[in-house]
């Protein structure tokens, strides 16, 4: 809860005795993102959480969010410690790519460029051209196309679908998909839009076509923030985890922000627009991750040193 103060006190001075620092994703509890704000830290995409947490100066990065941000940290930062509150918190884009089918794909296919997202394992990564994330993936790929690239793209189906309709680049993808952005629903969008005809609709890329088709924005969380911001339409509705309207909220106190209606709803929905792995994330967790030093990222030396090059190679590319 927010108004915790006991626990919120006892993590900020953890952070200042470990000389650590929290980087935090949008889809963590407002609690979380808030700390993050408050001890210097940041609540970025990933893209941003890598490269905040790769040029930070602290020893240690306790990385709020889903597993395969913290193994990026780690990738990148090796010489640092980096926590999780919990290594339960993983993705089902993550679990749907396995390394040893995912190697015997690219095997197939030895003439593509193997693009993947950054939602997958070390291993996988390891065995990538490129990583991207959502916020850069269109413009890597465009790249691609110009140098005349073939590609396989992994994990998202519904991401990849958009950047090859997008790019017109020749790809072939793997079929994963995000258990909470696969499930908005274009039919119940429309209807919210008939009762506020001025709101715009963001879309996070991971939702399916007939979504992405409704859509004023199509965007990474930091994106959709951004068109938040600037865009002057009263009411957003938002397909993306509802813990982004923390930040949105914050930034814009007068405009309403709906979350998008999906297939599911109330109990039996364990998925409806909020990520169950990111909802693992909590103060209690984060501060014994913090005081008992768990929920360390451990990756084999000779994997982060190959899961390196393809994410460096993200982290260096200008257009
Ligand atoms: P972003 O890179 O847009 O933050 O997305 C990460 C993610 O897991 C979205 O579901
Ligand atoms: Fe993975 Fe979807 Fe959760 Fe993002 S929201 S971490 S893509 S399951």
């Amino acid at each position: 809860p927010i108004d915790n103060l006991q626990l919120r006190n006892e993590i900020k001075s953890l952070l200042k005795q470990k000389d650590a620092v929290l980087v935090a994703h949008y889809y963590t509890e407002d609690a979380i993102q808030e700390l993050a704000e408050e001890t210097g830290g940041v609540i970025a995409d990933s893209l941003e959480m890598a490269r905040f947490g790769a040029n930070h100066e602290a020893k240690t990065l306790v990385v709020a969010g889903v597993k395969f941000m913290g193994e990026t940290a780690k990738i990148l930062s090796p010489e640092k410690t980096i926590l999780m509150p919990t290594l339960e918190a993983t993705c089902s884009l993550d679990i749907g790519c396995p390394i040893d089918e995912f190697s015997a794909f690219c095997d197939q296919h030895p003439d593509r460029k193997v693009v993947v997202y950054a939602n997958t394992s070390a291993a996988v990564k390891a065995r990538a051209d490129w990583v991207v994330t959502s916020s850069i993936a269109l413009d890597v790929v465009n790249h691609l196309v110009d140098q005349g690239e073939k590609i396989i793209w992994a994990p998202d189906q519904h991401l990849g679908g958009y950047i090859q309709r997008e790019t017109g680049a020749d790809m072939i993808l793997w079929d994963g998909a995000c258990i909470v952005h696969e499930e908005f629903k274009a039919k119940g969008i429309l209807d919210l839009k008939a009762i506020y005809p001025d709101s715009a609709v963001l879309v996070h890329p991971e939702s399916p076509e007939s979504v992405v088709e409704v859509a004023d924005v199509v965007g990474s969380t930091s994106q959709l923030l951004n068109a938040s911001k600037v865009m002057k339409n009263s009411t957003f509705i938002v397909a993306t985890d509802r813990g982004i309207f923390y930040k949105m909220k914050q930034a814009s106190p007068d405009k309403r922000f709906i979350e998008a209606p999906t297939a599911g709803s109330g109990a039996n929905c364990r998925s409806c627009a909020h990520c169950p792995w990111m909802a693992l994330n909590s103060l209690e967790m984060l501060r014994d991750s913090l005081r008992n030093a768990s929920g360390e990222i451990h990756i084999a030396e000779e994997t982060r040193v190959k899961a390196l090059i393809p994410l460096q190679r993200m982290l260096d590319f200008q257009i």
